[in-house]
């Protein structure tokens, strides 16, 4: 079943580091995504950020040191309440002392109670000066939170605001979002899988100002890399030039031209248990890249002449170990069943995604797509709606392939 876009309720607990004042950025992201986000402030981040922010920016009841065991709030006994009521717990930024205290379950302040009522495995960013995450104590606390089950994403290397430089930086916002949308999906099937995606357009210089190209934006690869790794897959997505600033999670592998993402395809292909090509690799090439810049003087025309690029897909295909799967795309303006399905046979892949170009729901660029996957017996099966939420469907599907669910 397709667990994409599912909304979560996220107890977001913001200990006393200066990164706190990062995370209403963060929780504002996971608000608007649509999850019910509920913040709890420890004493010590009251000194850098307030109550009245975040219980502005969630719409909910901001929980502070001072509610622990308050007597004026009536029944409610706001851990157990919390710990009830949350899908996730995340700490960010978590100080060596919040560690400490989840790392031994204390329960002499609110944040510690939480973690000692819930049953929840938390998600825990750490950011302190260099010494202090590098001391034999931090790592014994860090131990003992990995130990109960929690997970701990170590912090960035960088310059600090304590005017050190080292490990000890807050992750970037970016990636703490990524780790939480990573840490939600609760499917892992395709951990311990290898996946190999190809994305974007390739560009095919002619001479140092000018190439040949196509509108392809990279997305629905990109939307492939994400959804593989959320699932617990080890992913390399290999692309043409697009811009999509953050990859955090996977290892990316920028090309220019259609022969450089052959290469880099020869040396990779073997090692992965997926290979998905979704790039809009250029059919054609000039059969020189002219060193200078062509002029244009007084020439009325310019005739230039291509020759054809290898076919990846093709090379892949014969190449194809006998536990490999190999999915193509193809991009068709008309006959889009049929053209696909002869691609499925001449490129012998497993599945074909075929994809109307064109349209409001699937033009080039576009975040939507509307997409029929074939199989070599050729059923048919489609996904449509933002390409997140169909790169999703075609993971189930390949899912199917080893979880037996087919
Ligand atoms: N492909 C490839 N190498 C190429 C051209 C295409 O690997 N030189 C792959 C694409 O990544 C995609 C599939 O082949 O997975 C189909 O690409 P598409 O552009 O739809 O079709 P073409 O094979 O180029 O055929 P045509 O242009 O005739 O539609």
């Amino acid at each position: 079943m397709n667990s994409w876009g599912k909304k979560y309720r996220i107890l977001f607990c913001i200990t006393g580091g200066i990164a706190a004042y990062k995370m209403p950025e963060v929780v504002h992201t996971l608000v608007k995504e649509g999850h019910s986000v509920r913040v709890l402030l420890t004493k010590a981040s009251e000194k850098f950020v307030t109550p009245f922010l975040f219980a502005t920016l969630t719409g909910e009841q901001v929980y502070r040191e001072e509610d622990f065991l308050d007597d004026t709030t009536g029944p409610t006994i706001p851990h157990i309440c919390l710990a009830a009521w949350a899908d996730l717990l995340v700490v960010a930024p978590c100080t060596a002392n919040s560690l400490k205290i989840i790392a031994r379950g204390e329960s002499h302040v609110l944040l510690g109670a939480l973690f000692l009522a819930s049953p929840k495995r938390g998600l825990l960013f750490p950011s302190m000066n260099t010494h202090m995450w590098e001391h034999p104590k931090t790592a014994f606390h860090v131990k003992g939170c990995l130990e109960l089950g929690h997970r701990v994403v170590e912090p960035a290397e960088g310059r600090l605001a304590c005017g050190t430089s080292g490990k000890g930086k807050m992750q970037d916002n970016a990636n703490i979002l990524e780790e939480i949308r990573r840490f939600l999906l609760p499917v892992k099937d395709f951990a311990g899988k290898k996946v190999l995606v190809t994305a974007g357009p390739t560009w095919e210089y002619l001479d140092p100002v000018r190439f040949l190209s196509n509108p392809s934006s990279g997305k629905m690869g990109y939307a492939l890399a994400r959804e593989a790794w959320y699932r617990g897959a080890e992913v390399t997505l290999l692309s043409g030039p697009v811009c999509h600033g953050n990859f955090y999670g996977f290892r990316h592998i920028s090309v220019t031209s259609a022969e450089e993402m052959g290469e880099q395809l020869h040396s990779l292909h073997e090692e992965y248990d997926f290979l998905l090509m979704a790039a809009a690799v250029g059919d054609y090439r000039f059969p020189t890249r002219v060193p200078q810049k062509i002029k244009r003087g007084n020439r009325e025309f310019l005739e230039l002449s291509l020759v054809r690029n290898p076919d990846l897909l093709v090379e892949a295909g014969k190449k194809k170990k006998p536990q490999q799967i190999l999915v193509g795309f193809a991009a068709e303006t008309e006959n889009l069943l049929e053209n696909a399905q002869d691609k499925l046979a001449r490129k012998n892949v497993d599945y074909i995604v075929a994809n109307f170009v064109g349209g409001e729901k699937s033009a080039f660029g576009s975040s939507d797509n509307a997409v029929t996957i074939i199989d070599k017996k050729g059923q048919k099966c489609s996904s449509s709606g933002t390409k997140a939420h169909v790169a999703s469907d075609i993971l189930d599907l390949l899912a199917s392939l080893f979880s037996g669910k087919e």
